[in-house]
């Protein structure tokens, strides 16, 4: 058994998060299997099957069907990370491959992943910010699957037989050494490698997502976002080697040489890109992927006028269609409200209003959609501007969560400052919310389409499977309440 493999199997055998993930069978020397939603320009049938073995293993064949049940095999290549990366991924390969359209079935090993896109959805899952937080002055119990419940929010979420799986991202929390005061909760936790810019590694993502997220992962086609968590100084290497489908871009955030060693790429945007999921036979859902890993929270900054293009490509993807609703899928909200426990003292210009970068960047240019979906805010939110789509977060899914109280419609509305003056001189301020809900507990949200175009019940769950709250998006407004 190679070291991998034999260190999954112990982690698999002891109580906590990673043996609640292990009901979901893995065929000898698997380590994850899934299909990530892909753009038509990475495959055919806008899935591509990724597999995760142990290094010194080769990359299995996907065995597939069409529905003739004519069999075929197709090879796997090797989804490497960049070079100045690869060490810190030397015990795992990635395979992977672009899935041809028209197949029935495809399997590895024996495990089933989806095959094709849904002909139709009932369900469609959300969830978001599901990592262990692991910092010198903040540490989640990771060994406890009550204190950090994405193994059994993933099982929950493929309890739901979903058709496809929305992850808006923020994965990667393992950042630091486990502190030596709190080993009973994080000791088994692999550190960052020293001396490297950036803070992943292939341990650390079997911890944070391969194994925990076991259950979800083969269940529905997944289409997964990166956050700040996964900018290239902090766990982005193993986002892109892993979960972001496009065949260009693993290397993306390996380390450049500079006269003073080894550095983070900077700062930088990936492509929009859209991917479109079909409903009914009239009714699709066109969805616009906008990477807002880095930015500012707190002000308007440079970083907006570099962010736009990316606000502009989604809208230039989503133009209205009859029986298309559009939703945009960015990781840090457009419009999402943050606790007055998290003002800072003393500071007469601050307002809740979160990730004011993508705000900036991003006004005037979402006509198109009916709602908003991010997470970033370690909570569920529903927040409603007068005009604009919904605003949904569901940044609940695991991580450590927010301030559970000082949540209320502000008095002034994004891009403005408390007396109501722009916050950006010349730009005008949105007016406030006229509807917001917040519930900070775990979960995850179960989305089913309506009767027609433009209505959405989301139900938002527990880790338990019981449902706590309800939302409804009808013609972009969006209304949660809690049960
Ligand atoms: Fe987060
Ligand atoms: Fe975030």
């Amino acid at each position: 058994m190679s070291l991998v493999a034999g260190l999954l199997a112990a982690a698999l055998a002891v109580p906590g998060p990673a043996a609640e993930a292990a009901s979901a069978d893995l065929p000898p020397g698997v380590i994850a299997a899934y299909s990530l939603i892909a753009p038509k320009s990475a495959a055919e049938s806008r899935l591509v099957a990724r597999v995760v073995v142990a290094r010194g293993d080769s990359c299995p064949q996907v065995k597939v069907s069409d529905p003739k049940g004519h069999r075929s095999s197709l090879p796997m290549e090797v989804r490497a990370p960049g070079a100045t990366a690869a060490i810190a991924f030397a015990s795992v390969t990635v395979c992977s491959v672009g899935l041809p359209a028209g197949l029935a079935t495809a399997e590895v090993r024996g495990r089933a992943i989806p095959a094709t896109m849904p002909r139709s959805v009932d369900r469609i899952a959300l969830v978001g910010d599901t990592g262990c937080r692991i910092r010198s002055d903040l540490v989640q119990d990771c060994s406890d699957p009550t204190a950090w419940p994405i193994a059994r929010i993933s099982r929950r979420i493929a309890q739901q037989d979903p058709d496809v799986i929305l992850d808006v991202g923020d994965f990667y929390y393992r950042e630091e050494s486990c502190p030596a005061d709190s080993q009973a909760n994080c000791g088994g936790s692999p550190p960052p490698l020293a001396g490297m810019p950036f803070l992943d590694s292939d341990y650390g993502w079997l911890a944070e997502v391969l194994v925990p997220m076991n259950p979800m992962l083969s269940v529905a086609p997944i289409l997964m976002l990166r956050g700040n968590h996964e900018t290239c100084d902090r766990g982005g290497n193993g986002f892109f080697l892993f979960l972001d489908p496009r065949p260009d871009t693993a290397g993306l955030c390996a380390p450049v040489a500079t006269p003073a060693g080894l550095a983070a790429p900077a700062p930088a945007t990936t492509p929009t890109w859209a991917a479109t999921i079909r409903i009914t036979p009239e009714r699709t859902l066109r969805l616009a992927l906008v990477d807002s890993a880095y930015g500012s929270d707190t002000a308007v900054t440079q970083w907006a006028a570099v962010q736009r293009p990316t606000y502009q490509r989604a809208q230039a993807m989503t133009e209205p269609k009859p029986g298309q609703d559009s939703w945009l899928l960015t990781h840090r909200p457009v419009f999402g409200i943050v606790s007055t426990q998290m003002a800072p003292p003393g500071n007469p210009e601050w307002t809740p209003w979160s990730s004011l970068d993508q705000t900036a960047a991003s006004q005037g240019l979402l006509a198109n959609y009916g709602m908003v979906l991010s997470s970033h805010l370690h909570l569920a939110q529903a927040v409603q501007i007068p005009g604009q789509p919904g605003s949904l977060v569901l940044g609940n899914g695991g991580t450590l969560l927010g301030p559970t109280t000082g949540y209320s419609i502000p008095a002034t509305g994004p891009l403005a400052n408390p007396d109501g003056s722009p916050d950006v001189p010349g730009v005008t301020p949105y007016p406030t919310a006229i509807d917001e809900w917040t519930d900070v507990r775990f979960g995850f949200g179960i989305a089913t389409p309506g009767a027609r175009a433009g209505r959405w019940a989301i139900a938002q769950l527990g880790p338990n499977g019981q449902q706590f709250a309800q939302c409804s998006l009808r013609d972009r407004q969006l209304a949660c309440r809690s049960d």
